[in-house]
């Protein structure tokens, strides 16, 4: 694998696996309660869990927050739950790419030692009504598109530490607001978890990987790689000297602009710690993006660094 700048760049195909050789039994849990005892049981005799939070549709990005995970932890548990809450009414939570099959066997052969899969039911019982909400962190970006979308994130992995009581999670760097608001959540409710960012994962040609990429037909694909580009302009210009954020912005802006089938959401430069709008680049920044490419939404950003 290569890098540019703090991501990885993986496969040519998008779905194209390099598993470790590795592979040993994985215990497969649907229900809180046994994922509970397990966890117990494995803290009792002085392991350390590891946790890798997904929604599955697994690709390279997300298997290498898994081999990250085998690493910190003695033992693996990755979670597949497609979340209802994060969802808005008029999103892709029906149409969500899911193939447990798939992920089952790409989990098994990285050695991951309990797939957690819960149901809806089980996991939102009638009559719930119990919120996480980082309020500050969850309203610039994706925040101001996705109303309710970070409640229900935060929500959902403060159930998932509770359920699967992990020393350690990985997160990806490519969904940079959900791992800082998870950070926060864990520091302002004493979850006891510590939280590790991995770098963005990137097809040979610069798209970052994602669930949803499945979505594009071939020309959307060819034009979403205007986003990537966009951000390594951005990187340049900053090298160039140029710090400030309407400049880099105006940039970004228009060079997705040239692709008549990509419609911008917003581009951001920000903080990367409050994640609020900077106008100029000092030390380091977050340059955040978000766009439709036909009906799929897709985000991207680099940490930029002078
Ligand atoms: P999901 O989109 O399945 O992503 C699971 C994890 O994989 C997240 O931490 C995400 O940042 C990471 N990831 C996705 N694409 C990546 C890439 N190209 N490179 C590196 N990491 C990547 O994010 C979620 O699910 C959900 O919101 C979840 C945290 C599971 C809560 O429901």
């Amino acid at each position: 694998m290569e890098y540019w700048n703090d991501g990885v760049v993986g496969t040519q195909f998008q779905y194209s696996i390099t598993p470790s050789l590795q592979s040993g039994f994985m215990r497969i849990i649907e229900h809180i309660s046994e994922m509970q005892d397990w966890s117990e049981g494995e803290r009792c005799q002085g392991r350390r869990i590891a946790m890798v939070p997904t929604m599955g549709f697994l690709h390279e990005g997300h298997l290498s927050l898994v081999r990250e995970g085998k690493k910190r932890g003695d033992r693996l548990v990755v979670s597949i739950f497609v979340n209802p809450k994060q969802f808005g009414p008029r999103e892709d939570f029906a149409s969500y790419p899911r193939d447990f099959d798939r992920d089952r066997k790409l989990l098994e052969l990285e050695g991951t030692d309990v797939l957690f899969c819960p149901t809806n039911e089980e996991m939102y019982p009638a009559g719930n009504q119990t919120y996480v909400e980082v309020e500050n962190l969850s309203a610039p970006l994706c925040g101001g598109s996705r109303p309710g979308h970070f409640r229900g994130v935060a929500t959902v992995v403060a159930k998932l530490f509770n359920i699967a009581r992990p020393h350690v999670a990985v997160f990806g760097c490519k969904d940079y607001q959900q791992l800082q608001i998870i950070r926060r959540m864990v520091k302002d409710l004493n979850l006891g978890v510590e939280i590790v960012g991995h770098p963005i994962v990137r097809e040979a040609d610069g798209l970052a990987m994602s669930s949803r990429n499945a979505y594009l037909s071939a020309a959307e694909r060819e034009a979403a790689l205007c986003l990537s580009r966009a951000l390594r302009q951005a990187e340049t210009l900053l090298k160039e000297g140029e710090t400030n954020s309407s400049v880099i912005l105006e940039r970004v802006g228009r060079e997705i602009a040239r692709e008549p089938l990509v419609r911008l959401e917003y581009a951001h430069l920000t903080d990367t710690e409050n994640l609020l709008d900077l106008e100029q680049v000092r030390d380091s920044a977050l340059l955040a993006l978000a766009a439709r490419i036909g009906k799929t939404r897709l985000i991207d950003n680099i940490i930029l660094r002078r």
